[in-house]
């Protein structure tokens, strides 16, 4: 497969952080993206679980990818709409597949989830995050670093009830955000569940503040499961543009699959990865006549690819 060859032969920077695991190659410079997985327990009254054996669909060929990719981000939306515990049950053992083929599993929230069962059931988080009490996470990418935030505006029923749809960014990731953006020494990407027009940074636009930073190198969000990209400029004055990138969702609806991220020494490339899939609001019914343009979708997102140049 040339994704994998190309990573694999591009460089001495990508041969140094590529080691061997058990007989099998990893790439140090390989991130799988996976979004809006909305894992639903088996015993929560009226959730449905379809979702459930697609993002087993999902991991398979993650699994199958050689070299394999050193680490895996989930952009929030691990539980299916309210964060039980009983979700979490069901996605832990999931993603632990990952893990288990040494595969490094980050996760962070999205508006569907609860922070108390999600911690529990993954509690490295709770180790790795440097805003005490939320899901956050500096995330080695190979040349570059991510930044993900914790974007859930939570409801403070907890478990079980349901939260704004909305994202936030509260004062003390904010502040983190501010102090590790401008600690850093090469290029970070700035990812969230949330899309940045819902997180500004100091009552401005998250993007405006960033893309003054030279090491800024691009968004990444899910929330609205669809595979786009977009642009950001800050004014007709500037030349510089920002590359901000959805990511699908694993299997609730929209676009379905997950994305490979490469890290080369000037650039980074989020490719949606093969087998994408598309529905909506949910799989078709025995029976039920596949609307045309459906496969019209999956054919124009099949192949997408976002360039993220350093500079
Ligand atoms: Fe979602």
């Amino acid at each position: 497969m040339d994704i994998t060859r190309r990573g694999f032969f591009f460089g001495a920077a990508a041969v140094a952080a590529s080691t061997a695991l058990g007989g099998d190659e990893v790439d140090g410079n390989l991130t799988v993206f996976l979004s809006d997985i909305h894992i639903s327990g088996k015993d929560v009254k009226g959730q449905p679980t379809y979702q459930n054996p697609l993002l087993d669909k999902t991991i398979d060929p993650v699994l199958a990818l050689r070299p394999r990719p050193r680490r895996a981000v989930v952009f929030g939306d691990v539980a299916l709409w309210r964060g039980h515990a009983a979700d979490y049950a069901e996605s832990a053992p999931r993603l632990k597949r990952l893990s288990d083929a040494g595969i490094e599993v980050t996760v962070t929230t999205g508006n569907h989830d609860h922070r108390a069962p999600m911690f529990a059931a993954y509690p490295e988080q709770a180790k790795k995050t440097p805003v005490p009490g939320r899901v956050t996470s500096v995330v080695d990418l190979g040349t570059s670093d991510l930044f993900l935030l914790d974007s859930l505006n939570e409801n403070a029923a907890g478990e079980g009830s349901n939260n704004a749809v909305a994202g936030t960014l509260d004062e003390a990731q904010a502040a983190w955000l501010k102090g590790a953006a401008a600690a850093a020494k090469r290029p970070f990407f700035v990812g969230a569940h949330h899309p940045p027009e819902e997180l500004p940074l100091g009552g401005k636009n998250i993007l405006a503040v960033l893309e003054r930073n030279p090491f800024f190198a691009g968004y990444i969000h899910g929330h609205n499961h669809r595979w786009y990209l977009r642009w950001y400029h800050n004014g007709y004055s500037r030349r510089h543009v920002v590359r901000i990138a959805c990511l699908p969702s694993t299997g609730w609806w929209g676009t379905i699959g997950f994305s490979l991220f490469r890290t080369f020494p000037d650039r980074a490339e989020l490719s949606l990865a093969p087998g994408n899939d598309f529905f909506f609001p949910n799989p078709l019914k025995p029976g039920e006549q596949r609307p045309p343009e459906w496969d019209d979708i999956v054919a124009e997102e099949r192949g997408g690819k976002c360039i993220f140049r350093y500079r």
